[in-house]
């Protein structure tokens, strides 16, 4: 059984520790973060150990396997550090703060002989699964474009962290990466990223960004990401194809809906926290199955279904986008970033409640949880 520490105690922390507790391949040998309390309100509640830090559990503990929860900026410090123990690590999205730290990171593991398995968890949701494995197999033609939402409550966490751009990257970084990893996953490489975003106002806690993207293969999507709602969390997806269409609204599909009274949001981030993660009416979540399969990894030796290069470009997607929004000019993925790095032109390949929609005969809906296709009615891919 692989042992397993989690660093960090807030809001991700808890997620992936409870996970961990819930696990056969796993067993959660402590919990670590500088408020010691917080470490030991999760570790007393899943009966583990808590740690002020890493050295403390370190030397402590027999460990394989650290999991890194903290915030961004500082995923770089642990993931070295980590490695550098010759400790496995999994690392909450997005990668880092900036590219030249999510290279680092990617080295200090290969130099290391550790594996590295980053967090991009939208690919282990079920219907944005079954999304993709609708696109791949064909089953709405050839894909012309692709609408994706995602938003909820403005985060308020640990030093209200979220809220300072130069530590979170923005929504567009921190959220709607989930977006760009996913789509890039369906479709490949993007060649051309165009974005607004109310960036610089982020003191009123009502972040929005409208993204473009233009993939290699011609394709086109558009990325909303929102941190405005006053309360809750959505995510939308429209894929768009020759013979027919994949929707997927997480409102309209949600087998429960749970609405709490949070001070989120509403504080300035003074105290409290809360940072919205979506609900799942299965019996194990995205983030376990996540985590899970991180651990059969390790154990089969198998690679992950994200990999962290995979991470890496999703993170260069959303740098391009983040520039795009400053400068107010498109982005081609490939030029020099701010930070002076060239960002590197990539490839990938490959969208799960789902519906999918068919162009002429009647209007299948073969859903799986939730996901449904509509197909357009002849075979022109001209739908009504
Ligand atoms: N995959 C998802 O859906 C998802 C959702 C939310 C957050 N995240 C990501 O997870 C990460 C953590 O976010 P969060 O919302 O849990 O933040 P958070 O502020 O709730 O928790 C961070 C914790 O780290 C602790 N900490 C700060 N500095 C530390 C240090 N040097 N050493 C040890 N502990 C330290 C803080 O005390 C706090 O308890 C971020 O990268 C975030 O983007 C991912």
């Amino acid at each position: 059984m692989l042992k397993v520490l989690v660093i960090g105690a807030g809001t991700m922390g808890s997620v992936h520790a409870t996970a961990y507790a819930d696990m056969t391949q796993a067993e959660l040998v402590g919990v670590v973060d500088i408020r010691l309390s917080a470490a030991e309100a999760v570790a007393a509640k899943l009966q583990t150990k808590a740690f002020k830090s890493f050295e403390a559990a370190l030397a402590s503990e027999d460990i394989d396997v650290v999991d890194i929860c903290v915030p961004t900026y500082l995923h770089r410090r642990y993931v070295e550090q980590v490695a550098g123990a010759g400790k496995h690590v999994v690392c909450e999205k997005p990668m880092a703060r900036n590219l030249e730290d999510a290279q680092a990171m990617i080295e200090a593991c290969e130099g290391a002989g550790v594996q590295l398995f980053i967090a991009q968890v939208v690919r282990f949701f079920p219907e944005y699964r079954r999304a993709h494995d609708l696109v791949i197999k064909g089953a709405i033609g050839e894909v012309g474009n692709a609408r994706a939402f995602r938003g909820g409550v403005f985060p308020t966490a640990w030093n209200d962290w979220y809220a300072n751009v130069e530590l979170s990257g923005s929504l567009i970084v921190d959220l709607m990466i989930h977006d760009f990893d996913f789509l890039r996953w369906c479709f490949g490489d993007v060649e051309r990223v165009y974005a607004k975003s109310q960036l610089g106002r982020e003191l009123n806690r009502t972040d929005h960004a409208l993204v473009s993207l233009r993939f290699k293969n011609g394709i086109i999507a558009h990325v909303e990401g929102s941190w405005a709602y006053p309360s809750g969390f959505r995510t939308e997806l429209e894929i768009t194809g020759t013979k027919g269409m994949i929707t997927h609204d997480s409102a309209a599909t949600a087998a429960i809906h749970k609405q709490l009274r949070s001070s989120g949001g509403q504080n300035g981030g003074k105290e409290g926290s809360s940072v919205a993660v979506p609900e799942s009416p299965l019996r194990k979540s995205p983030y376990q199955l996540e985590l899970e399969h991180f651990m059969d990894c390790l154990r089969t030796g198998t690679d992950p279904l994200v990999t962290a290069e995979d991470a890496y470009k999703a993170l260069e997607i959303s740098f391009c986008a983040l520039k795009s929004a400053r400068t107010g000019e498109p982005v081609n993925v490939g030029e020099p970033m701010a930070s002076g790095k060239v960002v590197p032109a990539s490839s990938g390949a490959g969208a799960s409640a789902v519906t999918v929609a068919s162009t002429s005969t009647a209007t299948g809906t073969q859903a799986s949880t939730a996901t449904s296709i509509s197909t357009p009615s002849t075979a022109t891919g001209k739908g009504e």
